[in-house]
């Protein structure tokens, strides 16, 4: 079956806080938004199906989750990259922004080093932040021959030797840069964290969104060490558009920081889930494969559309090309705005809505990040009025 990426879903007035909270967070309504990470493809009709067929049950009393639900997940990890998972490995998660807040309230005390890899996901530095934690920085460098970042692996090294850390958050792959890390890199990840006594939290909600010859590597499967160090969070959520859903789940391979982490996670009732989790998830992981696929392509026309775009109309914005997902990080600075300049070329003069790049973190000045999980009308579109709009800088 052939599903249709160009198709205009109106989203305002459904509660998305992509359309519906623009005035509050930008100060205007009118704006083409493109900004948080979900997209606006309609969610597979497999899983619309599925939830469907579960809600007109007229009882949503507790429920449990199937055994068909844990092995749709141990399946899709397996065909997808290649990872062996056992049941006992796995465990639900309600959000994984919340499971790496539990994971660092279940391993570090207020004022412990945390270490993230700046430009990154917002909430990696809110967390930390807002729990009290000290945040440390291993800023990415930005690599001109690739066109892409990468980590910078000796000074990680140093930072653990002098800061002690006790945590590392890793995207894998990275928001907002769409960086799929070689499998070499996470295995030296993993053999300084392991040296240091580093636990890593490798979040992995964007690995099925790999664009093109890509591969994504699950941080455990990499070595020895990155199994005995690492707790791994995935969902279906990004992929199978269904943020809205809760959907998350986790994976420690070393059963010590297992029975630590699953022990906190059962005593605090953290890891039940719902039913419309476990419906959706299973419906995502057996009966969406060509959906998924045929949306990676589309993307991947969305992102070549971009980059060929501002560099033929624009070149004072440099889109960095993702290698996995549909968000496109955008290197402004060719413009030579400062910070309050760049925000009303693209908030009052283009009237479009982008994640503003300081809120990555250092690195992130100057750039903004552009979702293009839409119709390519849209992309379009909204290419259209930031073209006109620098034009009247
Ligand atoms: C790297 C990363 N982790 C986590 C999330 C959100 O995960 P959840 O909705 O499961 O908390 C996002 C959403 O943009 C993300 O990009």
């Amino acid at each position: 079956m052939l599903y249709n990426f160009d198709k205009i879903v109106d989203r305002r007035g459904s509660g998305a806080i992509m359309t519906d909270c623009l005035q509050a967070r930008y100060g205007r309504d009118d704006l083409l938004a493109l900004w948080i990470a979900d997209m606006y493809f309609e969610t597979p009709e497999p899983i619309r199906k599925a939830l469907e067929r579960r809600l007109d049950h007229q009882v949503y009393g507790y429920s449990i989750a199937p055994e068909s639900y844990w092995q749709s997940i141990i399946d899709w990890e397996q065909q997808v990259h290649g990872w062996t998972i056992d049941r006992t490995q796995l465990t639900f998660i309600p959000g994984i922004v919340r499971g790496i807040a539990f994971v660092l309230q279940c391993f570090t005390q207020p004022g412990d080093k945390v270490v993230v890899q700046p430009p990154v996901y917002m909430p990696f530095l809110n967390l930390p932040r807002a729990n009290g934690r000290q945040l440390v920085y291993n800023p990415l460098v930005f690599d001109e021959v690739a066109g892409t970042y990468r980590m910078d692996l000796e000074n990680l090294e140093e930072v653990c030797r002098k800061e002690a850390p006790k945590v590392l958050i890793l995207s894998n792959p990275h928001n907002p840069a769409g960086i799929v890390w070689p499998a070499a890199d996470l295995t030296a990840v993993a053999d300084i964290c392991r040296r240091h006594g580093v636990l890593v939290i490798s979040d992995e909600i964007h690995a099925d969104m790999t664009l093109g010859a890509h591969r994504h590597y699950p941080f455990p499967t990499v070595s020895e060490a990155a199994a005995e160090v690492s707790i791994s969070f995935a969902a279906p959520s990004k992929t199978f558009n269904m943020a809205g859903i809760v959907s998350s789940f986790c994976v420690v391979s070393n059963p010590r920081i297992r029975e630590k982490f699953y022990g906190y996670l059962e005593a605090n009732e953290l890891n039940g889930t719902m039913f419309l989790s476990t419906v959706a998830t299973e419906a995502a992981f057996t009966q969406c494969g060509a959906w998924r696929r045929q949306m990676l392509a589309y993307v991947k026309d969305n992102v070549n559309f971009v980059c060929n775009f501002l560099k033929d109309n624009i070149p004072g914005i440099v889109a960095i090309r993702p290698q996995a997902s549909f968000l496109v990080w955008l290197d402004c600075r060719g413009l030579g705005l400062d910070h309050d300049a760049l925000i009303d070329l693209f908030v009052n003069r283009a009237r479009l809505a982008l994640n503003d790049g300081e809120a990555f973190g250092p690195g992130g000045e100057g750039h903004m990040r552009m979702n293009v999980g839409a119709p390519r009308a849209m992309i379009a579109e909204a290419l259209g009025r930031l073209k006109e709009a620098v034009g009247t800088l």
